[in-house]
């Protein structure tokens, strides 16, 4: 969900910002990436916001202080159209961050106004539980896949068969993608959600920029067919509102979009499903109240979204003179991270904040953002969470890891590679 988080500057010596440039430059190593709790845990040391060495940078690591920066009109996106000449010549014009760049995730007001209230007519409580139906229908028949795949014990990897698979046919649906396409989606929402990684330069966007050219080209020609027979999909009605030519959706935000809901509305859930099913194996005991409906499927899921958010940061600029959060001054154009993982870990706002306890009180987590970017697809991604989590361990009540999971060298979008299980005997349907 960040676009830009280049560090490129002298170093400080602002009380703390020393020690949160090492804690940023830690993050941007595969250990830090790997294990970013204990990082967030000294983060806290320096107190909720901190400037970040000499940089035009701040640090934000307070619970408070992160749903502050996220509802305040005082800070906002570096919108692609402002980013300087020189990370212009070195951006590919068609590339990854040129086309998030005219999604609305990357947009202030008044663009981001337009853009959303466009796109969020076809996301309405209404259109989102219609859906259940089909979510439960899509995880039934992935249910069945996966008993089939693993009889006799055969390890299944639960990524691959099944946080994949939901995430991405559910959208899919949505938007309007035939069932056909949908599975080489996997490996380019990878490649491409590289850009919004913590960076220190703008190299190795070469897989972005080339998932993001083969993802425009698709959704291009998808255009063209809904163009020529319009169906009920966002598609038809995205191509609607673009071929209206009254200005509320130009070619570029079309494709942009597009892109943007497609990856925002699977790696995202797939990384909650597969978090939380490891996470239920390393608490059996926990998985087993849930089972037994003495720990609600929500309660799980929201305590998922806080311990191990599949989003763990964001980023804003200052876009006024007097922007400031928690009485700490960011000027104009200076960059703030928002570390929503750390967030989560505030001991502040959280009693035992690195236990993980469904059952804890008053457990509002900030993985979906807050404020005007607030995720659109939180409904659905809660609705399908708690419909798989449901019907897995309804069918399988005896699965189990069935080999050392790998963790995607990922910190943006936090996530598993691979989560091999093993399903054990599947209960009677
Ligand atoms: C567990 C699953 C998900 C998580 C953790 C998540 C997280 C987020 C976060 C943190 C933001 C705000 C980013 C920012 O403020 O910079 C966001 C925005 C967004 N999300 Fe999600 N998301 C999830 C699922 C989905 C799904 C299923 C969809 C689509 C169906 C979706 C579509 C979007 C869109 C379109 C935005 C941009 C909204 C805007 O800029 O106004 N997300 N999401």
């Amino acid at each position: 969900m960040t676009v830009c988080n280049h560090v490129d500057g002298d170093c400080g010596e602002a009380d703390g910002a020393v020690e949160a440039e090492a804690i940023i430059g830690a993050l941007m190593t595969p250990e830090g990436r790997g294990e970013p709790y204990r990082l967030y845990a000294a983060a806290h040391e320096l107190g909720p916001v901190r400037k970040v060495g000499a940089y035009p940078m701040h640090l934000c690591t307070g619970y408070a202080e992160t749903n502050a920066v996220l509802r305040d009109g005082a800070f906002g996106k570096m919108e692609y159209e402002n980013f300087p000449e020189e990370w212009r010549s070195m951006i590919a014009e068609d590339g990854a961050i040129a086309s998030f760049g005219q999604s609305m995730l990357e947009m202030n007001p008044p663009n981001h106004r337009r853009v959303r209230s466009l796109v969020s007519s076809a996301f309405t409580q209404r259109r989102v539980a219609a859906l259940e139906p089909a979510v439960e229908r899509l995880t039934d028949a992935l249910v069945e896949e996966l008993a089939a795949l693993g009889e006799g014990g055969a390890p299944v990897d639960f990524m691959e068969q099944f946080a994949f698979r939901l995430p991405v046919n559910v959208i899919c649906e949505m938007i309007g993608v035939p069932e056909a396409d949908r599975y080489r989606f996997r490996p380019l929402a990878h490649d491409l959600t590289f850009v919004l990684e913590l960076t220190e330069n703008f190299e190795g966007f070469g897989p972005a920029d080339a998932a993001a050219t083969e993802l425009r080209a698709y959704f291009t020609e998808l255009a063209e067919r809904r163009r020529a027979r319009p169906q009920d999909d966002l598609v038809s009605a995205l191509v609607q509102a673009n071929d209206a030519h009254d200005g509320r959706l130009t070619d570029a935000e079309l494709l942009g979009n597009l892109l943007l809901l497609l990856v925002a509305g699977f790696e995202t859930t797939s990384n909650l499903l597969g978090n939380g099913l490891y996470l239920g194996f390393e608490h059996p005991e926990i998985l087993d109240r849930v089972r037994m409906g003495k720990v609600t499927v929500s309660a799980f899921v929201d305590e998922v979204l806080r311990y191990d958010s599949p989003v763990q940061l964001t980023s804003r600029i200052a876009l006024t003179d007097d922007a400031s959060v928690g009485g700490h001054p960011v000027a104009r154009g200076e960059q703030i991270m928002v570390l929503i993982g750390a967030a989560h870990r505030d001991p502040g706002r959280f009693d035992d904040p690195d236990v993980f306890d469904p059952t804890r009180r008053d457990n509002v987590p900030l993985s979906f953002g807050a404020g005007i970017h607030y995720c659109l697809g939180q409904g659905l991604a809660r609705l399908e969470a708690k419909v798989g989590f449901t019907k897995l361990l309804e069918r399988f009540p005896a699965m189990e890891l069935a080999a050392p999971p790998e963790r995607r060298d990922r910190l943006v979008l936090r996530g598993y590679e691979t989560l091999p299980i093993r399903l054990g005997p599947a209960a009677r349907r």
